[in-house]
């Protein structure tokens, strides 16, 4: 039992390039183990699931990505604005493939890219789906959905934009599709969760987004610490670095007792690359304990040191699953 039980979407997301669509990935192959059947949704129209997963860019349909441990599946959709307003110019106004030729007057490109807002209605429209999708026996096709959303600067907007619908379109089909979505943004099923790096930022634009996610009543999930490095020294000889250079002599010792060249001018650059780290390591505690405060669950991921690929991911699911998030 993870600690997300019976939540069916988990939305990621975080600073740009903290690494959400990497939790995301590893957060659905954790969900799918023991024969679950999670999907991975992407809105962002850049293929980077594809990317990740090494696979040719993903249709506007479901593709299986990846066997998780255990047999469970995690599929990927990656959503694509115009093909989601097809569908919605079809649910609303019975379009069907007519919906298309509005394109030759532009108001396809109108509504999806000129008009943002409208933009974020399909695209958490099409989530919604996806989290309610059924099996003809009424049982839902996916056992949870993980979005990799948009980062922390727009995710509360985004997910709040099915509230100025429901004041745009106040009775009709309108507005029952965007209650139902809020319904579920805001419910227990959903949690939002946020990924940060060590750094004053990322952890500054988190504390923001769990106050602003508190405030649109959105369910905050857990913070997600990515790319963890381990101190290079033990802390005594970190404190020692940070209060002036470490001993000369003993670190050039070191080096020759290593078999390694130790000319005086290696020993001072390594005397000053340890200063530097001794420095980052106390400004990561100092950004560790910001994170505490927000007394959200919070787990760490490592950094790894060849990049992620495949095994990577499942590297990091793993870790997740141990540090009970699924
Ligand atoms: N735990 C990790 N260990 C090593 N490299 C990582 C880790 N997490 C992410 N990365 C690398 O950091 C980079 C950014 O990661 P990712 O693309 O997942 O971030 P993102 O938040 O989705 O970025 P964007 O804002 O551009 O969508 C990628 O090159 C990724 O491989
Ligand atoms: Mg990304």
């Amino acid at each position: 039992m993870g600690d997300w039980e019976g939540v069916r979407l988990h939305v990621v997301t975080g600073k740009g390039g903290t690494g959400k669509t990497t939790v995301a990935a590893a957060l659905a192959l954790a969900l799918a183990a023991g024969r679950r059947q999670v999907l991975l949704v992407e809105v962002e129209e850049r293929q980077g699931l594809a990317q990740l997963f090494d696979v040719p860019p993903l249709p506007y349909e479901d593709r299986k990505l990846a066997v998780a441990r255990g047999g469970g599946d995690v599929y990927g959709l990656a959503v694509d604005s115009r093909e989601a307003m097809y569908e919605y110019l079809d649910m609303y106004y019975r379009l069907g493939r007519a919906g298309r030729a509005l394109d030759r007057f532009g108001v396809v490109e109108f509504a999806t890219t000129v008009a943002p807002g409208m933009r974020d209605v399909l695209l958490t429209g099409k989530t919604y789906e996806a989290t309610r999708r059924q099996r003809p026996d009424g049982t839902p096709v996916y056992d949870a959905v993980v979005l990799d959303a948009p980062p922390t600067g727009r995710i509360v907007r985004f997910l709040s934009v099915n509230t100025a619908v429901r004041s745009l379109a106040r009775i009709g089909p309108i507005n029952r599709h965007a209650a139902a979505i809020t319904a579920l943004l805001c419910s227990p099923e959903t949690a939002v969760h946020t990924v940060t790096l060590l750094e004053e930022m990322p952890v500054q634009e988190t504390a923001d987004t769990v106050a602003d996610l508190q405030r649109a009543h959105i369910p905050a999930g857990a913070v997600v610490v990515n790319q963890v490095r381990r101190p290079h020294l033990g802390s005594r000889d970190l404190a020692a670095a940070r209060r002036g250079p470490l001993d000369h002599e003993s670190v050039g010792n070191g080096l020759r007792a290593a078999g390694m060249p130790a000319s005086a001018g290696m020993v001072n650059e390594l005397l000053e690359e340890a200063a530097a780290h001794a420095e980052r390591v106390a400004l990561e505690t100092h950004q560790r304990a910001a994170v505490a405060a927000l007394q959200r669950p919070t787990y760490e991921l490592p950094q790894l040191p060849d990049g992620v690929d495949l095994a990577g991911l499942y590297e990091l699911g793993d870790s997740l699953t141990a540090q009970g998030a699924a």
